[in-house]
């Protein structure tokens, strides 16, 4: 019994395999406590010598099984930790830092020049109703901007609005003047995909209403936002112009401006380049918003997003912005 204990206990090679010796051969139905038992049977000679050899061969075989397990543990233990060894001298995994979108950073500029200049930022739906977008603009009935082939009808009634300029109509009638808000946001037009034009593009909408406003303050405050935007050697010109929800209107131009790196391709031609269209709010379109226009006046403007990122950076097709290349995007 005792070396046959011994063996299996120096094969055995877990804690677990140690235990179930130690149960085979010590335990309540084990080989050596069998004998034991069975010494009621011996004769009183035989006895104490049978006696003294089980109890020396149980000593024997639960200490080579405390020695064992000792063993084990310390084996055990030093398998765990082998395998939990972290190597500090392996390089780490970078975290990819993302970074922003052009037109985002051009907004978040756009944003810092008018929040300077005391606006505030207002929002309103993509999907509009053709009320907003373009009966309270004091557009036509029969205005060519309402074509089906010009813009995404949801319903009848309903659409995705064409320009930021139905958010005046919300903020006049939401609240009382003054107003001082620009509107960035989404808008959409059913146009052909090219290197100039998108179905989906952005616009920043302007709108100032209070007592005594006149085309003075507009042109200051473009004036101001152009040389913030492009550089203080930036000029403006104010081109006559239309839209149905203002009068007089106006499309802006500016001067070229520099470019960094190598340098931007926009100054072609006359040296001008149109940036946004604006003008003196009509008093049709106060009225229609509940603000009377023998008390107050308003001006408003509104620019192309992508236009104004394009021109700032030299990217010469407006489908960079969209398709998320970040060959394209990492340049920023
Ligand atoms: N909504 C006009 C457009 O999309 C731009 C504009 C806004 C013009 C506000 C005048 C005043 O072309």
């Amino acid at each position: 019994i005792q070396s046959s204990a011994q063996s299996a206990i120096k094969e055995a090679q877990s804690m677990q395999a140690l235990e179930d010796i130690r149960i085979k051969y010590l335990g309540k139905k084990g080989e050596l406590t069998a004998v034991l038992r069975g010494m009621k049977d011996l004769s009183n000679e035989e006895r104490p010598v049978v006696g003294k050899i089980a109890n020396e061969v149980r000593a024997a075989i639960e200490k080579a099984l405390g020695t064992a397990k000792t063993e084990m543990k310390q084996k055990e233990k030093n398998l765990r930790l082998a395998s939990e060894t972290i190597d500090v001298t392996m390089p780490g995994k970078a975290d990819a830092l993302g970074h922003k979108h052009p037109l985002t950073m051009v907004l978040d500029e756009i944003k810092d020049i008018f929040i300077g200049m005391g606006f505030k930022i207002a929002e309103g739906p993509e999907v509009e109703t053709v009320y907003h977008n373009f009966d309270a603009l004091n557009a036509p009935k029969y205005h060519p901007s309402r074509d089906l082939t010009d813009t995404f009808y949801i319903t009848e009634d309903i659409l995705l609005r064409t320009q930021t300029s139905p958010v005046q109509i919300r903020t006049m009638k939401r609240s009382k003047p003054p107003i001082k808000i620009i509107s960035p946001g989404r808008c959409f037009r059913s146009d052909e995909l090219d290197a100039t034009h998108s179905p989906m593009f952005h616009q920043v909408e302007g709108l100032v209403v209070d007592k005594g406003i006149t085309m003075a303050d507009l042109k200051g405050t473009l004036d101001l936002f152009a040389k913030q935007l492009f550089g203080i050697g930036t000029k403006t010109k104010f081109r006559p112009h239309h839209f149905p929800f203002t009068e007089p209107s106006a499309e802006v131009d500016v001067t070229c401006f520099k470019c960094n790196g190598d340098g931007c391709r926009v100054c072609k031609g006359s040296g001008w380049i149109e940036i946004l269209g604006a003008g003196m709010v009509h008093p049709n379109v106060l009225k229609e918003c509940g603000i009377d226009p023998e008390e107050y006046s308003g001006f408003a403007f509104g620019m192309g997003l992508d236009r104004i990122t394009m021109l700032k950076y030299g990217i010469e097709d407006i489908r960079l912005l969209f398709e998320n290349d970040m060959r394209f995007i990492q340049q920023f």
